[in-house]
C-alpha cells in the first residue's frame, strides 16, 4: 500500500452530459492509495492518512493527479517519420509512410523504434496505446516486448495490406489471416497485452483479405479490430472505385463483418447521414485524430454533433501522420477544431476524452481512464506550472479548469513530473 498525494481530479460522470463541470470531481489536497497495481482508495489526504497510518507517502504537492492518457490510434512505426513536409494522404503515405515501414522486417529496427516510441509517450503522459504496427509479425513482437517490459496496458496488432503497396509490403489474404492469428494467440491477454486486428483500410485490402479479416474476428469475438474511413476526399473516391458494388465506405467494411461494437474507426471525418447513423446504431467507436487531420489536411471532425447523436468517440495523435506525440498537445488541437467548427470543447470534456472517454471507446472503461477503486494504477502526476508561459496564466485562474487549461493549450512532456504504469514508477 502507498499513498500518492496531490490534487485530485476524479470524473464520476461524462462531461458530455449536463453540465461539463459538474462531471468531475476535484479535491484540493487528495490521495489515491495503490496497492498490487490497482487503486484501493481516492479521497481527501487528510482522511486517507489517517486511516492508513502505516502506508508510504509520495506527495507531489500542488501538482494534478490524473489517470495516464489513453492514445486510441498510433502507428508507432511512423515514429522516425513525424512531421514530413508537404503532402497529402495518399502521396504521405508512398512518399514517407511505407518506405519506413518497410524497414520493420529487421527486428533490430522495430526493437529500436518501439523503444524510442515508448520513452517519447511515457515522457509525455500516455500509459496506454492502440497502435498500428507494420504488416511483420517482427513489429508487432518489439512493440508488445517493450511495452511490456514497462509493465504497460498496450493494444495493437499486425496491419494487414495485400494490395496497393510496394512489393515488400504486401502479404496475402491466407498470410494476414494466419500471421495475425499465432501473434495474437501470442500476445492476447499476456499481462496486459492485447491483440486488435488490423486491415489498414479498404484501399490496400483486396476483398478476399477483408473477408479472411472478418472472419478471423467472428472466430475471436472478444477482440477489437481497427481501420481508417473517411479520413481525404480523395480516398473516399478511391474507395468507391475498387468496391463499386458498396453503397458507401462503411459499406465495404460492413460487407466483411467489420463494423460491430469493438471496431475503432480512425479520422471519420467526412461521413454520409447513413453512415454515422448505423455507425451509432452498431455502436462501434470513432476515433478523432485532430492533429493528423490537420497536418494532412483532411478536415474538420464533427466533435459536437457526433457526441450530441450518442457516438463513442476516442482520442488519439494519430503518430506520425499526426504532429505530435502529446495528448496534451491533441487535446489543444481537439479544442482548435471544434472552434473551427463553431464547438468550444470544454476542458472537462478535453481531459475526460484524453482519459475515461478513449477507455470507453476501446472498452476498457472499466479498468483504465479513471482514478476510483479498483481501477488499474496507470497514473500521471501533472505540473500546472511547467513554463513561465502557463504559470503566469494559470495564476490567475479562478477554478480547477482555468488553472488546468492552460496546461492543455501550452503543455507538453514538462508539465509531466511522475508516472506510474500498473502502480509502479516509471519515470
Ligand atoms: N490511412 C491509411 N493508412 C494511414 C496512415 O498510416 N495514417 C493516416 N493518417 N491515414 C492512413
Ligand atoms: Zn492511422
Amino acid at each position: 500500500m502507498e499513498l500518492l498525494l496531490g490534487q485530485v481530479l476524479q470524473f464520476n460522470n461524462t462531461p458530455f452530459e449536463g453540465r461539463p463541470e459538474d462531471a468531475a470531481l476535484h479535491i484540493r489536497r487528495g490521495a489515491v492509495a495503490i496497492k498490487d497495481g490497482t487503486i484501493l482508495d481516492v479521497g481527501e489526504a487528510d482522511t486517507l492518512r489517517a486511516a492508513h497510518p502505516d502506508a508510504p507517502v509520495t506527495d507531489m504537492g500542488d501538482a494534478l493527479l490524473s489517470p495516464g492518457f489513453v492514445d486510441t490510434h498510433v502507428h508507432y512505426p511512423q515514429t522516425a517519420i513525424i512531421a514530413s513536409w508537404g503532402k497529402r494522404l495518399i502521396d504521405w503515405l508512398n512518399s514517407y509512410t511505407f518506405p519506413e515501414e518497410g524497414r520493420f522486417g529487421d527486428a533490430g529496427h522495430a526493437t529500436e523504434v518501439a523503444e524510442t516510441y515508448f520513452d517519447l509517450v511515457t515522457a509525455s503522459g500516455t500509459t496506454t496505446t492502440v497502435s498500428y504496427c507494420t504488416i511483420h509479425p517482427e513489429s508487432v513482437d518489439a512493440y508488445f516486448g517493450a511495452a511490456q517490459k514497462r509493465g504497460l496496458r498496450v493494444l495493437g496488432g499486425k496491419t494487414c495490406m495485400d494490395r496497393n503497396a510496394p512489393d515488400n509490403l504486401r502479404d496475402t489474404a491466407k498470410s494476414a489471416y494466419d500471421d495475425s492469428k499465432a501473434l495474437l494467440e501470442r500476445w492476447h491477454g499476456q499481462d496486459r497485452l492485447s491483440y486488435v486486428i488490423t486491415p489498414r483500410f479498404a484501399p490496400t485490402s483486396t476483398p478476399e483479405q477483408l473477408e479472411a479479416l472478418g472472419a478471423l474476428w467472428a472466430e475471436h469475438p472478444e477482440l477489437l479490430m481497427q481501420t481508417h474511413i473517411s479520413e481525404q476526399h480523395e480516398e473516399i473516391a478511391w474507395v468507391a472505385d475498387l468496391f463499386p458494388e458498396a453503397e458507401d465506405y462503411l459499406d465495404v467494411y460492413e460487407k466483411f463483418g467489420l463494423v460491430k461494437p469493438g471496431a475503432l474507426l480512425g479520422h471519420a471525418i467526412h461521413l454520409t447521414e447513413r453512415e454515422r447513423d448505423r455507425i451509432r446504431e452498431v455502436d462501434a467507436s470513432l476515433i478523432h485524430c485532430p492533429t493528423s487531420n490537420m497536418f494532412i489536411g483532411s478536415g474538420l471532425f464533427d466533435m459536437n454533433g457526433l457526441m450530441t447523436q450518442g457516438h463513442r468517440i476516442g482520442l488519439a495523435t494519430d503518430t506520425g501522420g499526426g504532429s505530435s506525440f502529446s495528448m496534451l498537445r491533441t487535446m489543444a488541437a481537439a479544442y482548435e477544431v471544434g472552434q473551427l467548427s463553431g464547438f468550444a470543447i470544454h476542458p472537462a470534456q478535453l481531459w475526460w476524452l484524453a482519459t475515461a472517454g478513449s477507455a470507453n471507446a476501446i472498452h476498457l472503461g472499466d479498468k483504465i481512464g479513471r482514478l476510483a477503486p479498483g481501477y488499474e494504477a496507470d497514473i500521471i502526476a501533472i505540473d500546472l506550472d511547467s513554463t513561465p508561459a502557463i504559470a503566469q496564466r494559470a495564476a490567475r485562474a479562478e477554478d480547477i479548469w482555468q488553472a488546468v487549461f492552460p496546461t492543455i493549450m501550452m503543455g507538453d512532456d514538462r508539465a509531466i513530473s511522475a508516472v506510474w504504469a500498473n502502480g509502479r514508477k516509471l519515470r
